[in-house]
């Protein structure tokens, strides 16, 4: 347990380079772990609010504003509404310009390997062992993403996963999850 914290700890440091490009600090884990089960509304944008790491999770600074660089910004919409006992938060999820049509193409390729549908079948709405994809939180899917590539994610499931990931780039990783998260689930 406390080996799996580790890597995910690291995990989340490294894609922190994509994820926060811009923050000085570094992230804790748990900070790039969506704490909400809906979905996010995608936004591609230049510039994005400042954040914080709020209870469990990033929250938008009011008034201040910072370029977007390479990350995914996911706040809730309205900082009011977003702990636990939200009755239906909603979260919107930042992303860099042209992120969704690159992400399209990467996910349509295949990204060096099999197209993702092949698996998660048409649209993405998931088939038998490979989950959905389609309008799932974008940092979760980052995550999970750079888990299969460093095997905080294995077994006979997660095996499948290896050939997409092992030549997937952080900056592909944050272009797949972009486009994955806008369409409907
Ligand atoms: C050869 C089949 C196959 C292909 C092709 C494939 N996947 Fe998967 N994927 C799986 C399976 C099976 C799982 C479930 C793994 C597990 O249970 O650990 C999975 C899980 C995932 C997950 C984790 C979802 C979750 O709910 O935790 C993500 C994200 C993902 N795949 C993204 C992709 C993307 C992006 C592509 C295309 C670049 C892709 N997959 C292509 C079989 C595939």
């Amino acid at each position: 347990m406390r080996r799996l914290g580790i890597l995910l700890a690291a995990g989340l440091l490294l894609d922190g380079a994509a994820l926060a490009a811009q923050n000085s600090d570094p992230l804790p884990y748990w900070a790039n772990t969506p704490s909400h089960p809906g979905r996010a509304r995608v936004v591609e944008t230049d510039k994005v609010p400042r954040t914080t790491i709020g209870q469990r999770g990033m929250r938008a600074i009011p008034g201040r504003r910072e370029p977007i660089g390479r990350r995914i910004i996911e706040v809730p919409e309205n900082r009011t509404n977003a702990g636990p006992h939200a009755s239906r938060p909603g979260f919107i999820a930042y992303v860099p310009k042209g992120s969704v049509a690159h992400g399209k193409t990467l996910v349509e390729s295949g990204a060096g390997a099999f197209p993702c549908a092949a698996c998660h079948g048409p649209n993405y709405k998931g088939n038998g062992a490979a989950p959905a994809l389609a309008g799932r939180s974008p940092s979760g899917l980052v995550r999970q993403l750079y888990d299969f590539r460093h095997g905080a994610r294995r077994g006979p499931a997660a095996d499948m996963m290896k050939p997409e990931v092992a030549n997937m780039t952080a900056d592909m990783r944050l272009d797949i999850a972009a486009y994955l998260a806008s369409l409907t689930p």
